[in-house]
């Protein structure tokens, strides 16, 4: 007899004899009669085994306890109507089981499967392979394969090769700490782990192959935080002969595809927001447009009032801007301390209030501004009645980022954010470089194969911090879910841009030689994306964190709780490695 599913048995079945293979999710007895549900990979299923009717089944099921594998035969029965449960799948009908055998037992679970969220996070992830077995994680990883398989789908249908990169390898630039594995035979050099396959693919671009993807495994030790793993996927993808607006389409086009396989549905084309203005209106670069709250430029309203909060920041090149919020005229004290504290954690000033209540505008202090000055501020904002703004004044960076954190704060503060309503945008034009404080010096604000707009080539030595670049970002609900860019296609373009970066020629030179090299025999035009694929999971699964749509996550200390990983090696391993431990007393 085949083995059936257990979640997916309807009344279409009643009369049916089936043979099931489960865990016993959960069991009760009434009056003597028992109830099992069954679990496996595809859902749930209520079994009933009646002691008078089935007393082999009974006996056999009597000390089967949660966990326990079990193997169960049986009718397909309808429920009496009370005991339909609309809320499962399955809930029209039982399993009258009269056979069954005890597959394996198991030892109480550290934790109850069946609710959520009693268990730690720490425990639930020593045991990983019990959490998977919940439903409602294990509904991630189903969703994940449907999703990987669709990816694949697409890019075989749009001519794209499938090709895999090395993962020992030499260090590509992405702005995070390599992870490195010694060698054996070179004692005392390493290869490092990919933090992309970026300089693969566009060798593989030289190689004459046009449409590269691959679902790569990238690697990288930052700090962790609920969108960032240490070991991560990325769904990444180069072409020959394109540009930014085929690229766009076309993860329109896999978007449009994949997110419906969580309910999603989206409209294409997404909207593009040039970097600068991105900024200006919205304080962040990766703007969550599910809501307004749109900051508003009032330096030139407000830069030369009596006020010296303004006006000796406008007179030092910086910027007045601010946002309103529509019914928020009573928010208390304590609240305008806190928002000012966010602000300040951006490295502004504080933020001021103004108020409109019962028509009347009030400025936080009290006499700085003129009636015109309010009036005018009130208006460009469309300062309701009853409504509140926030302004700040300072270097335009600093405002854009306190009244970025701040927008966001208060559309959350205020429920802003429409229950099911997602927002997609593309970020373009982003800067090519950004000035290093620390380091004093310029570094690539994507990375150094990125390819500066020919429109403002002529900057390019004089003033590269205004120079755009080809690097765009696609952005979800705040969330940024891939970047990718068009790339510098020739070996002097690509010198230059090492040398503003700070990267000598002989640090070139040993680093990216290969590549340098490569640009000199006939390399095309070339650019692509990577996406972000535990993120896009995450988002569609409406999960919390990434480590609920990873398989065996670490922790925010890069621990493997699980495996316990990383461990200590041998003084014999380390010896093969040319590889010595410190003493302790050398240690720091
Ligand atoms: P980038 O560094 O922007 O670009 O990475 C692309 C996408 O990968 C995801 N991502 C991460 N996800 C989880 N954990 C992490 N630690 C992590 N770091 C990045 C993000 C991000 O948008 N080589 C370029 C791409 C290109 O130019 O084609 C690159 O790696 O969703």
């Amino acid at each position: 007899m085949q083995r059936s599913n257990a979640g997916t048995l309807t009344e279409a079945e009643v009369g049916q004899r089936v043979l099931l293979k489960a865990w016993l999710h959960r069991r009760r007895n009434l009056g003597g009669v028992m109830f099992l549900d069954l679990r496996d990979r595809s859902g749930l299923v209520q079994v009933v085994v009646h002691p008078e009717n089935q007393p082999e089944a009974h006996a056999v099921l009597d000390p089967a306890r949660p966990e326990w594998v079990i193997e169960v035969e049986g009718e397909v029965v309808r429920r009496e109507a009370a005991n339909v449960n609309p809320q499962m799948p399955t809930g029209a009908v039982e399993v009258a089981a009269d056979r069954a055998e005890v597959l394996a037992t198991s030892q109480t679970p550290p934790f109850v499967l069946d609710s959520y969220g009693e268990a730690s996070e720490e425990l639930r992830l020593r045991y990983r392979y019990l959490d998977l077995r919940r439903p409602e994680l294990a509904h991630n990883f189903l969703l994940r394969d449907r999703v990987v398989t669709a990816t694949r789908r697409f890019f075989a249908e749009h001519g794209f090769l499938d090709m895999e990169t090395p993962v020992l390898t030499k260090s590509t630039p992405e702005g995070a700490r390599d992870y490195l594995v010694p060698s054996r035979e070179y004692p005392g050099q390493f290869y490092a782990l990919p933090q992309s396959p970026q300089l693969f693919k566009q060798l593989l671009m030289v190689s004459g192959f046009e449409r590269y993807y691959q679902i790569a495994r990238c690697f990288r030790d930052e700090d962790l935080r609920a969108d960032r793993q240490p070991e991560f996927t990325q769904v990444d993808v180069e072409m020959s002969f394109t540009d930014e607006e085929e690229i766009a389409n076309l993860i329109e086009g896999l978007f449009a595809i994949i997110f419906p396989l969580a309910g999603i549905e989206i409209e294409t084309p997404f909207p593009r927001l040039d970097y600068a203005e991105a900024m200006a209106r919205y304080g962040s670069d990766r703007p969550d447009l599910r809501f307004g709250l749109e900051i508003v430029e009032l330096t030139e309203i407000l830069g030369e009032s009596g006020f010296r909060g303004f006006s000796s920041a406008v007179a030092e090149g910086g910027v007045v801007r601010a946002f309103a919020v529509s019914g928020a005229a009573n928010a208390s004290r304590k609240m305008v301390d806190g928002w000012a504290e966010i602000a300040r954690r951006a490295g502004a000033q504080g933020v001021l209030t103004l108020r409109r209540r019962d028509g009347e505008l009030q400025f936080q202090v009290k006499t700085a501004l003129s009636g015109d000055e309010l009036t005018a501020a009130a208006e460009a904002l469309e300062l309701e009645d009853g409504g509140l703004a926030l302004l700040a004044a300072g270097p335009r960076e600093i405002v854009a980022k306190a009244l970025g954190a701040l927008r966001l704060e208060l559309a959350r503060h205020y429920s802003l954010i429409p229950e099911g309503r997602n927002a997609f945008v593309w970020v373009r034009e982003f800067p090519f470089v950004e000035w290093d404080e620390a380091g004093n010096r310029w570094t690539a604000l994507h990375h150094p194969f990125t390819s500066p707009d020919p429109r403002d080539l002529e900057l390019l030595d004089s003033e590269p911090g205004r120079v755009r670049s080809r690097a765009y970002d696609v952005v979800m609900n705040g969330v940024e879910l891939g970047g990718g860019s068009i790339r510098i296609h020739s070996a002097d373009l690509q010198r230059q841009a090492f040398e503003i970066l700070g990267i000598d020629e002989q640090e070139a030179e040993s680093r990216f030689g290969f590549l340098l090299e490569a640009l000199k025999y006939g390399a095309p035009p070339h650019g692509g994306i990577a996406l972000g694929l535990d993120r896009i999971i995450m988002l569609m699964a409406g999960a919390d964190s990434i480590r609920d749509v990873i398989l065996f996550p670490k922790t925010a200390s890069a621990a493997c709780l699980m495996t316990e990983a990383p461990s200590p090696v041998d003084d014999a391993q380390l010896a093969e490695l040319g590889l010595e431990r410190k003493r302790k007393s050398e240690e720091k």
